[in-house]
């Protein structure tokens, strides 16, 4: 019996898009000797009525095992008897696809790697990938040592992504050897993952960077557990404070203080992470003046108001900070301190608020004074 020949090609399935079942695309690598070709399948059409009542993760399914069907070599010519499963819903639309050939305007943007960046590069095919902790991060083996690869591509990009992560790696290599600040390991590049042929030359890209990594989850999954009250809470909140004011000093803001940018090391001491001072904000983490400001123009973001505006958010927010961590230490002496200078950091007037130096100071004031008793 002659052996049955495997398909030359293969298929690699990457984001897959759906707002309710409608919309619905998929975008995938079409490897074929050698060579890929990344292809976005999407509907522009009504699809069967049963369709968007499936639920997500079905519809994902149908669809898949749909362009699974369509014969990609050598143009997009749909060959339905290649539909393993013949109930497939979408069957009944096969005959009104068409395809173009287009520059994807929402493709991910890789950087070229330019050679006057003297940071130590990684190869993204070393890395070995351990386990997914957020959709931009995961922890990753290099040469035994585990690492967090923060990356530019992630299941919902928008084009300003590579912009942060550009952002980040600038503010990140300012704040090398700096305390209490995610210190950044390396780039972590490769071949451009959109070219077709392995063999044409073509600059290495930025694919994302290697953090070193801080086992004790974020402060956002520690505040998850009861924890019992000792000189951590005091701890963290001057760490964050010093970190803070060391961005500061340097000229740059945070703009996204919050328990999920607190991560800790194996010593439990507290890290700053996503340092770019541009990426996403939590609205209900910005100052009140900074939310006016940004209703008032809802074009602007709390990047691109001017620095005094954003040292004042970052402040207010690490007093928000101060007040979540001391309601987790209870009502005992801890607490109350962190909650007083916290209060001092958020009041509703700008100009009645401590500045980040005196609320430092009186922490340190107070632990110097407790170390004495
Ligand atoms: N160096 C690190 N060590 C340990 N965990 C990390 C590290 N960097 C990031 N993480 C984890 O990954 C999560 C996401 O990281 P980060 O905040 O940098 O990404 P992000 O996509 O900008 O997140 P968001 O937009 O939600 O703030 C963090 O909340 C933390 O749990
Ligand atoms: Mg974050």
């Amino acid at each position: 019996m002659p052996e049955k020949t495997l398909p030359l090609y293969r298929l690699e399935f990457k984001s897959f898009q759906d707002w309710n079942g409608a919309r619905i695309s998929q975008t995938l690598i079409f490897h074929n000797n050698g060579s890929s070709w990344w292809i976005k399948v999407a509907v522009d059409w009504s699809l069967p009525e049963q369709v968007p009542g499936l639920g997500y993760f079905k519809r994902r399914f149908v669809f898949e095992e749909f362009v699974e069907a369509i014969d990609f070599e050598p143009k997009l010519d749909h060959d339905t008897e290649r539909v393993s499963n013949p109930a497939n819903l979408l069957i009944a639309i096969a005959h009104r696809m068409y395809y173009t050939i287009a520059e994807d305007p929402k493709r991910v943007i890789y950087p070229i790697l330019e050679r006057q960046r003297c940071l130590p590069t990684f190869e993204a095919c070393c890395l070995q990938t351990i386990e997914v902790i957020a959709p931009t991060v995961s922890t990753v083996l290099f040469k035994q040592q585990i690492f967090a690869y923060k990356t530019i591509d992630r299941p919902i990009y928008e084009p300003e992504d590579t912009e942060h992560i550009l952002n980040e790696i600038d503010v990140l290599e300012q704040l090398r050897g700096l305390p209490s600040t995610a210190q950044l390991v390396g780039l972590v590049v490769s071949e451009n993952p959109y070219k077709t042929c392995p063999s044409t030359d073509s600059p290495a890209v930025i694919t994302g960077f290697l953090l070193e990594y801080y086992p004790g989850g974020s402060l956002e999954q520690v505040f998850e557990d009861e924890f019992q009250f000792d000189a951590l809470p005091i701890q963290w909140a001057l760490q964050i404070g010093t970190a803070l004011r060391s961005l500061h000093k340097g000229g740059r803001t945070h703009l996204d203080i919050k328990p999920s940018n607190i991560v800790l090391d194996a010593n439990e001491n507290a890290v700053l992470i996503d340092v770019s001072g541009t990426g996403g904000y939590v609205w209900e983490w910005l100052s009140p003046e900074m939310q006016i400001l940004i209703q008032q123009n809802s074009e602007t973001s709390p990047a691109h108001t001017p620095f005094e505006a954003r040292v004042s958010t970052d402040c207010w927010a690490y007093g928000r900070l101060r007040s979540a961590i001391a309601e987790k230490s209870g009502t005992s002496g801890i607490g109350n301190e962190l909650q007083f200078i916290a209060d001092g950091l958020t009041k509703a007037a700008p100009e009645s608020r401590i500045s980040l130096c005196d609320a430092l100071a009186q922490l340190n004031e107070n632990e110097l004074s407790s170390t004495r008793s």
